[in-house]
C-alpha cells in the first residue's frame, strides 16, 4: 500500500457512504446537496460545526455576469489580468459561462442578496481588479454568513448526514490505489468517537484554506491545511502553492497582532472609500489606473512600499465621507468589527495593514474536480483548479467553490454504483510535530514568505522548517517516540507540511509574478517562468519540486526534480 499517514490509534468505528465530502463551505456543501438530491449516501465531515467554516466570514461578496451589459468573457478578461499569465484558461471560461446559473440556484436554494428596492434587481458592487459592478452581496457585508445558513439549512432540510467536530486524518485507498474512505478523529461525545472511519469509493476534500500558516491572518482558526497535508501524503499533487494572496486592507491591531484578524472588505473601497498614508496623501492615484481599485496585489504591494518609505506599521482607509446611514445599513459587519476595537470609521480613518487570506494555489485537479488520486477530488480554496493563477481576483472564490462543486457532484452521480474496494491505511507513518512548535513554525512563515520574499528570507525560514521536521524524526527514530497523536499535534504537523510545500516553490519561483513578489528578482519574467511548480511527496518521504508549462491537466515533465527529506 502506498502512501504516508499521520501516527494515530488504530480506527474503532466505521460508517459506509457512497461518498464523504470533508468541509462544509459553499463548496462542501452544495457538493453535498446534489450528491444527496441524486441518491448518493453522502456524509459530511466537519471540523468544527456546520457553519464554522471560511464561507461564513467572506463579506464582499460573489462575482458573476449579472448585470444589464455585463458579459462572461468581460469576467474572463478580468479574471486572466488578475491571474497575470497563469490562469488555465478552459478553467476560467467554464467558471464566468457556469457561474451566473450557478448562483440562480444558490437563489432557488434560499440565498437571500440584497436588492434594489425599487426594480428588485440585484444590487451589485466593485471590487479590485474587476472593471464593473459585479459582485452580488448579502446582508451589506455578510454575504458568506447569509449563504452559509441558506445552504445549512438546505442540508438540515434535505437530512443529509453529517458529522461535526470532526479532524479528518488521512486517506484510504484499496489494493488498486483507488480512494476507499477515510479516517477521522470525532472530538466529543456522540455515536461517533474517538478515531474511526468512512469507508467510501470517493472523497471529496474541501477544507478551505491555510492562513494559519502564518501568524496573522483573515482565515478562521481552523483554516490549517489540513487538506492539502492529506492530498501530500496519499501521494496527490499539489500546484501553485507559492501563490499565497494577502488582503491588503485588514484592520490593523498591533505589530504583533496574531491568528484571525478583522477584514475590511475590498467593497469599501468598491463603494469609494479611499487609501491614505501617514500623511493623509493618497498613494493609489497614478500607480494603476484603477487607482484603489486595481487588482489586490498591486495593492498590498503599494501599501507594503508606502509602510516602508514611512516607517510605518500601517496605512488608512478613509470612508467618513460615506456618512452613518451608509456604514450602519451597508457595512453592519465591518462597522462593528471596528468599534469593537475602538476605531470609528464614520468619525475616523480604519488603520489597516495586509494579511494572509487566500491560497490561489492548492490540491491539482482538472475541470471535474478530480486529482491525481483516483476517487478522490478536491473543491474550493482548497484545489487548484487554474482558474486564480498567480492571484485570485477578487470574490471569484464562492464562484468557484459553487460552479466546480456542481461539477464534481454530476462526475460522481456518473461513476456511481462502483463497488468500494478494501479499505488500508497507509503503512508509513509520519512522525508526528509538537504542539509547541505551532507558534514558531507561524512566526518563521510571516517572517520568511510573507508578502515580500527574497532568496534570503525563504532561505532561513527553510532551515527554520527543516530544524523543527528534522528535530521529530530524530525523536522519533532515536527514542522511538514522537509527540503524542491528538488533535494540536495532528493540526501542527500538516501546518509544517503545507509550510515546507509553500516555502520549497516560492525559494525556486525566481521572479515577481502576481502574490508571489520577491525583491530580489523584482520583475515577471516569462520566458523562464510562465509555468507552474507542482509539488508531491513520494512513499520514502521525498519533496519533489517539477515544473510544467501547462495549467492544462497532463502528467508533469519532470524538467526540474528538486528533492528534499520529508
Ligand atoms: C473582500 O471582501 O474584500 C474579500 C473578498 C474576497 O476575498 O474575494
Amino acid at each position: 500500500m502506498t502512501g504516508i499517514r499521520l501516527a494515530a490509534p488504530a480506527p474503532g468505528w466505521s460508517i459506509d457512504a457512497d461518498v464523504v465530502i470533508v468541509g462544509s463551505g459553499v463548496a462542501g456543501l452544495t457538493c453535498a446537496l446534489r450528491c444527496t438530491a441524486a441518491g448518493l449516501r453522502t456524509v459530511v465531515v466537519t471540523k468544527a460545526r456546520l457553519d464554522d467554516g471560511s464561507t461564513r466570514w467572506a463579506q464582499g461578496g460573489i462575482a458573476a455576469a449579472l448585470g444589464d451589459g455585463d458579459t462572461p468573457e468581460q469576467h474572463l478578461d478580468d479574471t486572466l489580468v488578475a491571474g497575470a499569465g497563469l490562469c488555465d484558461e478552459t478553467a476560467v471560461r467554464t467558471l464566468v459561462t457556469e457561474g451566473p446559473d450557478a448562483v440562480r440556484r444558490l437563489i432557488a436554494t434560499g440565498a437571500h442578496f440584497d436588492t434594489d428596492p425599487d426594480s428588485g434587481a440585484i444590487q451589485l458592487t466593485r471590487e479590485g481588479g474587476h472593471h464593473r459592478r459585479r459582485i452580488a452581496h448579502a446582508g451589506g457585508d455578510a454575504t458568506g454568513a447569509e449563504i452559509s445558513r441558506a445552504l445549512v439549512d438546505a442540508v438540515r432540510a434535505q437530512a443529509v448526514e453529517f458529522i461535526e467536530n470532526a479532524l479528518v486524518l488521512d486517506l484510504l485507498r484499496d489494493a488498486q490505489g483507488h480512494t476507499a474512505g477515510v479516517t477521522l478523529h470525532v472530538m466529543g461525545e456522540g455515536q461517533h468517537d474517538g478515531v474511526g472511519a468512512v469507508n467510501a469509493p470517493a472523497v471529496v476534500l474541501a477544507t478551505g484554506g491555510m492562513g494559519q500558516v502564518f501568524a496573522a491572518t483573515t482565515n478562521p482558526a481552523v483554516s490549517t491545511g489540513d487538506g492539502v497535508a492529506l492530498a501530500l501524503r496519499a501521494g496527490a499533487e499539489v500546484s501553485d502553492l507559492e501563490f499565497v494572496q494577502f488582503h491588503p486592507t485588514v484592520l490593523f491591531l498591533g505589530a504583533g497582532a496574531e491568528g484571525q484578524q478583522p477584514l475590511v472588505s475590498e467593497a469599501v473601497r468598491g463603494e469609494g472609500a479611499h487609501l491614505v498614508d501617514a500623511d493623509g496623501v493618497r498613494f493609489m492615484l497614478g500607480q494603476h489606473e484603477l487607482a484603489e481599485l486595481a487588482p489586490r496585489d498591486i495593492v498590498a504591494k503599494a501599501i507594503m512600499r508606502r509602510m516602508q518609505e514611512q516607517g510605518a506599521a500601517h496605512m488608512y482607509l478613509d470612508g467618513r465621507h460615506f456618512g452613518a446611514d451608509m456604514w450602519e445599513n451597508r457595512f453592519p459587519t465591518i462597522l462593528a468589527a471596528c468599534r469593537s476595537h475602538g476605531i470609528d470609521p464614520v468619525t475616523e480613518p480604519i488603520p489597516v495593514a495586509p494579511a494572509a487570506h487566500y491560497a490561489s494555489g492548492g490540491i491539482r485537479t482538472d475541470l471535474h474536480g478530480r486529482t491525481t488520486v483516483p476517487g478522490l477530488y478536491a473543491c474550493g480554496e482548497v484545489a487548484c483548479t487554474g482558474v486564480h493563477g498567480a492571484n485570485r481576483l477578487a470574490s471569484n472564490s464562492l464562484l468557484e467553490g459553487l460552479v466546480f462543486a456542481e461539477r464534481i457532484a454530476a462526475d460522481l452521480v456518473e461513476a456511481a454504483g462502483r463497488t468500494p474496494g478494501v479499505p488500508t491505511e497507509p503503512a508509513t507513518v509520519l512522525p508526528l510535530i509538537a504542539p509547541d512548535a505551532r507558534h514558531g513554525i507561524q512566526q518563521t512563515m510571516s517572517q520568511g514568505a510573507g508578502v515580500l520574499r527574497s532568496a534570503q528570507s525563504l532561505g532561513d525560514a527553510a532551515d527554520a522548517l527543516e530544524a523543527v521536521h528534522l528535530g521529530a524524526r530524530h525523536d522519533a527514530a532515536g527514542s522511538g517516540k514522537s509527540a503524542e497523536p491528538g488533535v494540536e499535534s495532528w493540526e501542527t504537523t500538516n501546518l509544517l507540511c503545507v509550510s515546507r510545500v509553500l516555502v520549497a516553490a516560492a525559494q525556486e519561483r525566481e521572479e515577481t509574478r502576481g502574490c508571489h513578489w520577491r525583491e530580489d528578482h523584482a520583475d515577471r519574467d516569462d520566458a523562464q517562468w510562465q509555468r507552474h511548480l507542482v509539488v508531491r511527496l513520494t512513499d520514502d518521504h521525498r519533496l519533489v519540486v517539477c515544473r510544467t508549462d501547462t495549467a492544462a491537466f497532463e502528467p508533469v515533465q519532470e524538467t526540474l526534480p528538486k528533492e528534499q527529506h520529508q
